[in-house]
């Protein structure tokens, strides 16, 4: 957690230098005990639950692909795709006009995606705090938890 928070809600978390986070592009690292992951791709911060809604597989490793004008990550464990932006699940349908181009549809907002923030080469992550359940919360929990076999 922050020593020096400068955000006034007081619910962001220092989570480390910019130059050390760009340079590795992916940090697993635990906010107020959440899972996350951040991702440096392209100039840009995003954060995320690190496992994914599906069935809990690390998005650690997972390549990031533009779909439909949207960066996703690609979850290594059944190919998955995840906008980075809003923790959208994306799936895709076969086009009628033409197969080479298939349709890709939303099925909401299935990873919690968490704010991040830059101030003087400091990165910082603001829980996200949008109420209701996201489907990747489950991986957070002591029952999803105890399935992936992490504490
Ligand atoms: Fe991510 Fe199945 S666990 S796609």
């Amino acid at each position: 957690m922050s020593e020096k928070d400068p955000f006034e809600s007081g619910k962001s978390f220092l989570v480390g230098k910019k130059e050390e986070l760009a340079e590795s592009k992916r940090t697993s690292i635990m906010v107020a005990d959440r899972f996350v992951v951040i991702i440096y791709h392209q100039g840009v911060f995003y954060a995320m639950d690190q496992h994914c809604y599906h069935a809990g597989g690390s998005l650690l490793d997972g390549d990031i692909e533009e779909i439909d004008n949207k960066l996703c990550i690609v979850c290594p464990k059944h190919k998955y795709k995840i906008s980075l932006a809003e923790g959208e699940g994306l799936y895709k349908i076969p086009n009628s006009k033409d197969k080479d181009q298939p349709c890709w549809r939303s099925k909401g907002i299935k990873q919690r995606v968490h704010k991040v923030t830059e101030v003087d080469g400091n990165v910082y992550v603001t829980l996200s705090e949008t109420p209701g359940w996201i489907d990747s919360d489950y991986y957070q929990s002591e029952k999803g938890r105890a399935e992936l076999k992490i504490e």
